[in-house]
């Protein structure tokens, strides 16, 4: 059974046939889905697909990428929004120094630190978007010492990757490990523990290899599950029950809701 624990099932390229897709899941071998929250309407939107399928659960934030709309009735809202019991975690958040128009480095560091504080206070974790930002990354994690998280899509250093074990954090891996250039992910792989890595899409983005380029879905995390295992030299059996126990662990979920 695989756990998908970053999906975006709110995106657009999902509007034509969300319900048939996620209705399909089910003989696909997929048993969970967290869907993420960009922005408060995106979050909105994620619980509202989380309360329909029992086997999918919802994550509320605001991206760097929409950081500018953070005020403190967005986040007040985001508060009231992870009350739900089918919110697990404060995310998608973090920081992104690779867009220009994203906003300057300090509003995105401000409105990280306010999430991170949201989730301190609402004891959840958070998943952390970090691209080409992961000093700033790390030092606000550091901050935070008492907040438990993820950073999705991994393309930190294996030492960083070893302190944030440590400090009871988790890594997400997802299609980007079957490209090509993936050397450095893979290294990480290798030097954490396999009760740390997460598994997930990222989807409507990242298809794996060999669907790269398509539009991606849950079902197509077996091929990194597939990476995970050949780099490990174990079993995609045993990376799918690990990760998948990773998952309910790190999210605290228990899965009665999962499909079978
Ligand atoms: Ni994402």
């Amino acid at each position: 059974m695989i756990f998908d624990t970053h999906a975006h099932y709110t995106d657009g390229r999902f509007d034509s046939d969300r319900d048939a897709l996620l209705s399909s899941m089910r003989g696909k071998g997929v048993g969970l889905i967290m869907t993420l929250g960009d922005n408060l309407k995106e979050s909105r939107a994620a619980l509202e697909i989380a309360r329909r399928y029992p086997f999918v659960y919802a994550g509320v934030g605001v991206h760097p990428s929409d950081i500018a709309e953070l005020d403190d009735e967005k986040l007040d809202a985001l508060r009231s929004l992870a009350a739900d019991e089918k919110v697990k975690c404060i995310g998608e958040i973090g920081l992104d120094y690779y867009w220009n128009d994203n906003a300057p480095r300090e509003v995105q560091m401000n409105g990280l630190r306010r999430q991170m504080a949201l989730a301190r206070s609402l004891s959840l974790p958070v998943v952390i978007h970090d691209r080409e930002a992961h000093a700033d990354s790390m030092s606000i994690v550091r901050e935070f010492p008492d907040v438990r998280g993820e950073f999705h899509c991994y393309s930190g250093a294996a030492e960083d990757a070893k302190e944030l074990v440590k400090r009871g954090w988790y890594l997400g891996f997802g299609g980007a490990t079957t490209y090509k250039n993936a050397r450095r992910a893979l290294e990480v792989i290798a030097a954490v523990p396999l009760e740390r890595i997460l598994v997930e899409t990222d989807c409507p983005y990242l298809a794996p290899e060999p669907f790269r380029g398509r539009r991606n879905d849950s079902s197509l995390v077996s091929e990194v599950v597939k990476k995970i295992a050949e780099v490990r030299g174990l079993s995609a059996d045993e990376v799918e029950r690990a990760t998948y126990e990773n998952g309910k662990r790190f999210f605290n979920i228990d899965d009665r809701g999962r499909l079978k």
